[in-house]
């Protein structure tokens, strides 16, 4: 791993400590009846090992800049909420398998390396519209996620635990295990599209422009082992980092540390957390506890951010405009993102901030269909990803990234696709606890997509 030879001189941020956030407003936390229980939990937490290591943090920031300059684009993804019972090796293998294929996808088409994000390994705590939940004039607390409570409909199930927080770090140190040992296994296989599903792709109307590009990945994978004389996959460690969106900051906080030889904070509980749409306010206790770690991070940008409050956030979280430090995720849904992000655009490129933009085309696309069911369409995705790359290339800028909730199991939460998905086949396989995710063929055909229109745009 590269970690940056000649550090830039660095400056901390003043008035700020791990604690600091707590005499903000901390909007989207658990309200836990037992504050010794608590307490307790936070003080064990404290005292457990970190996740992930300053150097491995330092290495992203690196990668992030270089990303910032267009000589690498980020593919982060995952699924909106991991679950503990889904903390095993089938999910965790699939998720990776997937990851690591859209990402050679995306090395081959943008002929460019690809920085891999996980959303895993912490993404347990979610935001929601209501702190309560009723159903049939029942009233209980809201799911906020694995990390505090259940989502099954029962006062016991909703009830807020705090050993649940040591239970996150727990499933949390196992998933980062079991993909370390993964990447430094070599995942040999996978970069032969040979054995990757492709079946999807007779039912794609762009079927031989995939095949062709599948082909085009082979052929190099092969000549890149003919040159090396060795297995790909095992010529170069595939890398992955983590993410996921800093909500609950008691946890944040317990991770938060110290290390010898570096100076300031890092969040060792992932190597980039990021500042959910609903937490973004100035003065928010998240935006509050970002501020003073040396994390790259992401902040969610939704359609009624306005261009001043995006560039007083730039402000706080990045007062020196150091590189690789601030990466903006927007999520504007298809219909609203012409309208919405170009005037963000110019204004963070009129005042010369550096940051990068990675393109989220799920969360300003959620529908709720007329059984309840919450459900994304295919087309719409696309849409936004579309118009993304075209927002940026109109307002002198460059699209660096794409954020996505997906899976490497086979469900059906996303409707359409190539095979097509009707609202009618939702029922069959959807297992999210809380945003619909793309399926394996459907995460594979949308890198596939990515790389049409850079080819489109490039012609
Ligand atoms: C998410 O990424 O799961 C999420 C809740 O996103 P947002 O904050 O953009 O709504
Ligand atoms: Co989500």
């Amino acid at each position: 791993m590269n970690v940056p030879s000649q550090p830039a001189p660095i400056r901390l941020p003043e008035d700020w400590s791990p604690v600091s956030w707590q005499s903000f407003n901390a909007s989207q936390q658990a309200r836990y009846p037992d504050q010794n229980a608590l307490d307790e939990a936070l003080k064990e937490l404290a005292d457990l090992p970190p996740l992930v290591t300053s150097w491995e943090i330092l290495s992203l920031r690196q990668q992030v800049a270089e990303a910032q300059r267009g000589e690498r684009f980020v593919l982060q993804g995952g699924d909106c909420a991991e679950n503990f019972d889904e903390c095993n090796s089938q999910v965790i293998t699939n998720r990776l398998k997937v990851l690591l294929q859209m990402s050679l996808t995306l090395i081959h088409g943008l002929q460019m390396p690809v920085v891999r994000i996980g959303r895993f390994a912490g993404q347990y705590a979610k935001p929601r519209s209501s702190d309560t939940e009723t159903r049939d004039g029942v009233t209980l607390p809201s799911y906020r996620g694995d990390i505090v409570n259940s989502p099954e409909f029962t006062a016991e199930a909703r009830h807020p635990d705090p050993r649940r927080l040591i239970r996150a770090h727990a499933c949390s140190s196992l998933t980062m295990n079991f993909v370390r040992a993964l990447v430094d296994g070599g995942f040999a296989d996978l970069h032969h599209p040979e054995y990757w599903d492709l079946s999807w792709l007779d039912h794609s109307p762009l079927a031989d422009e995939f095949r062709t590009l599948a082909e085009g990945i082979g052929r190099s994978v092969r000549f890149m082992e003919t040159v090396s004389g060795r297995r790909a996959g095992s010529v170069e460690r595939a890398e992955f980092f983590t993410s996921h969106e800093a909500l609950h900051l008691h946890y944040e906080q317990a991770l938060t540390r110290q290390v010898p030889r570096q100076v300031g904070y890092f969040n060792l509980s992932t190597h980039f957390p990021w500042i959910g749409m609903r937490t973004t306010a100035l003065e928010d206790a998240h935006v509050e506890y970002c501020r003073g770690i040396r994390n790259p991070i992401g902040i969610k940008v939704g359609p009624s951010v306005s261009a001043a409050h995006l560039l007083e956030l730039l402000e706080i979280l990045n007062p020196h405009d150091e590189p690789g430090r601030i990466a903006l995720i927007h999520r504007m849904g298809a219909t609203g993102i012409e309208k919405h992000l170009p005037p963000l655009i110019r204004a963070v490129g009129d005042a010369g901030k550096t940051v990068l933009w990675i393109c989220d085309p799920m969360h300003g696309n959620t529908e709720t269909i007329g059984s309840g069911i919450k459900t994304r369409r295919f087309r719409n995705i696309m849409t936004e990803m579309d118009l993304a790359f075209d927002c940026h290339r109109d307002n002198g800028s460059r699209l660096g990234g794409v954020h996505l909730e997906l899976t490497g199991e086979n469900v059906t939460e996303c409707t359409g696709g190539a095979r097509d998905l009707l609202e009618a086949d939702l029922d069959r396989a959807y297992k999210s606890t809380v945003d619909p995710r793309l399926n394996y063929e459907q995460a594979l055909e949308l890198s596939m997509m990515i790389v049409r229109k850079h080819q489109n745009h490039a012609r």
